[in-house]
């Protein structure tokens, strides 16, 4: 048996100004984007914008329903509007938010991260994620790719 490992690269800053002016809008957007979240039941309010190549930024959030499964997260919703809206443009950045005072940025749950990978691997061009926390820490990550390792995608079929 072989001992195989893999390896995660991001980075990790609290300071705005780290960023170029077209990042830190989406990220003041996505944390004001947040107010339209609509979560009665969980009370967990996501949300998530993107920058598209054209430059347009679009944005979502987390959108529940009293028969739980139903619910989707910020980033599909995100996601299928950027897809079915703008079929030719590439995404950017995606930034998402949760509006809850914890001690780190919060990942995108499995079924988000699956479908990222779609969009980029469809694209074929890397989109970069910010995980912002309202305690003002960001975690970036360059590529989609980076966040699901070992990743199931359709070369497999
Ligand atoms: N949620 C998201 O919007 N994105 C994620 O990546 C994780 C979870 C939402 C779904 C549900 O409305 C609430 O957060 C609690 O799970």
């Amino acid at each position: 048996m072989e001992d195989k490992k893999l390896q995660i690269n991001y980075r990790e800053t609290n300071s705005l100004t780290d960023f170029d002016q077209s990042h830190q809008a989406l990220i003041a957007t996505t944390i004001a984007f947040a107010q339209n979240a609509y979560a009665p039941y969980s009370n967990f309010k996501v949300s998530a914008a993107l920058i598209l190549d054209n430059g347009e930024m679009l944005k979502g959030t987390n959108v529940e329903n009293a028969s739980y499964p139903v619910g989707i997260c910020a980033e599909r919703t995100l996601v299928s509007h950027a897809v079915s809206n703008y079929p030719t443009n590439k995404i950017q950045t995606i930034a998402i938010y949760v509006d809850k005072d914890l001690p780190n940025p919060v990942p995108p749950c499995g079924l988000c991260r699956q479908t990222l990978l779609e969009v980029e691997k469809r694209q074929n061009k890397s989109i970069k994620i910010l995980l912002v926390a309202k305690n003002g820490t960001i975690l970036e990550f360059e590529k989609c790719s980076d966040l699901l390792p070992l990743a199931f995608n359709g070369d497999f079929l």
